[in-house]
């Protein structure tokens, strides 16, 4: 599939995942991607300390849009701001400011569940409705909150019947339940507790929300070497050393196609690989390789993904 249709398939893609697999990594590929296309890109974060404006060499996110790189943009959204720019857009802003400090959200959130996440989401939605970028990346919570975060709308809707709330949350149902505006992409390991995690959020999120999910990254995958099996002793060197190095390195290699072709039964979706960067902390031209990768998975992906 030619990366270009990848990106124009729904303005919004929510990147989802277990801690730790890459979710924030893959946000940044992703948006190198798209930028590289030409598009126009506004990353969402929703979690702070990410690490996203480092893996772009930038300063830390805040509220107010920031130049990541050429056509990148980022910016942080939390419950908080959500909740102050509600407010003041229906006409309470002199008190939305003291009732925020005075830890309003903490408040409500306890009384209405999923009202932080809804907050979030309906600014989600309201900036995909602006056309603010031609794709927006949402660099979701950690999995298991993630299906709670996406769920919130339909939640929210059986508690509160009618008012803002609830039209609030009608309108991110709709959008996280039309695929040409919002789709949800995995990001796992080939590992077998975030196998299994993935499998488990994909369901719980086709089944629960009804969101389209776009292909499953499956990052951090070592590239597969040959001549693992040759004698070291033959070339002269440290033999044990070399000999034990091959042996991990022939170890993990299967550990990781077996899971890989795990997901693959487990998962009607198909997979988008990338692989693992022996650096220590990511920076920009790590970020591009991996942009790289992800376009070379895309246009080996069918030209339509079938729908399983
Ligand atoms: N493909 C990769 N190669 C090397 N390091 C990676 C790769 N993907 C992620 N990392 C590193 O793994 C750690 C976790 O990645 P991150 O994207 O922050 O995960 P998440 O957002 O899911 O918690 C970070 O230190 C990141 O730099
Ligand atoms: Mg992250």
């Amino acid at each position: 599939m030619d990366p270009g249709t990848f990106c124009g398939q729904s303005r919004v893609l929510v990147v989802a995942g277990k801690g730790g697999v890459g979710k924030t990594t893959v946000t940044a590929a992703m948006a190198q991607m798209a930028a590289g296309l030409g598009l126009s890109v506004l990353i969402v974060e929703v979690e702070g300390k990410t690490g996203l404006a480092a893996a772009f060499g930038a300063e830390d996110l805040e509220y107010d849009e920031r130049d990541m790189a050429p056509r990148i943009r980022a910016r942080s959204l939390t419950p908080d701001v959500a909740l102050v720019e509600y407010l003041e857009e229906h006409g309470l802003h002199r008190i939305s400011k003291r009732l925020v400090r005075g830890g309003l959200v903490e408040v409500v959130s306890t009384a209405v569940p999923g009202i932080k996440d809804i907050l979030v989401l309906g600014k989600v939605k309201q900036l995909e409705r602006a056309g603010v970028a031609d794709l927006i990346l949402l660099d979701a919570p950690a999995a298991g909150h993630a299906v709670s975060f996406l769920m919130s709308a339909k939640g929210l809707k059986e508690i509160v019947r009618a008012g803002p709330l609830q039209s609030q949350a009608d309108d991110v149902l709709s959008m996280l339940t039309d695929p040409s505006r919002c789709r949800v992409m995995l990001v796992t390991l080939a590992e077998e507790t975030p196998v299994n995690e993935v499998v488990e959020t994909a369901f719980a999120l086709e089944d629960r929300v009804g969101v389209d999910l776009a292909p499953v990254v499956v990052n951090g995958l070592y590239p597969v070497l040959s001549g693992l099996d040759a004698d070291p002793v033959a070339a002269g060197a440290d033999a044990p050393v070399l000999a034990a190095a091959a042996e991990f390195r022939r170890r993990r290699q299967e550990l990781q196609q077996a899971q890989v072709a795990r997901l693959a039964g487990a998962l009607p979706l198909p997979q988008l690989h990338l692989p693992t960067l022996f650096t220590v902390d990511l920076k920009p031209a790590d970020i591009d390789v991996l942009a790289s990768a992800l376009a070379a998975a895309i246009e080996a992906l069918p030209a339509r993904t079938e729908v399983a």
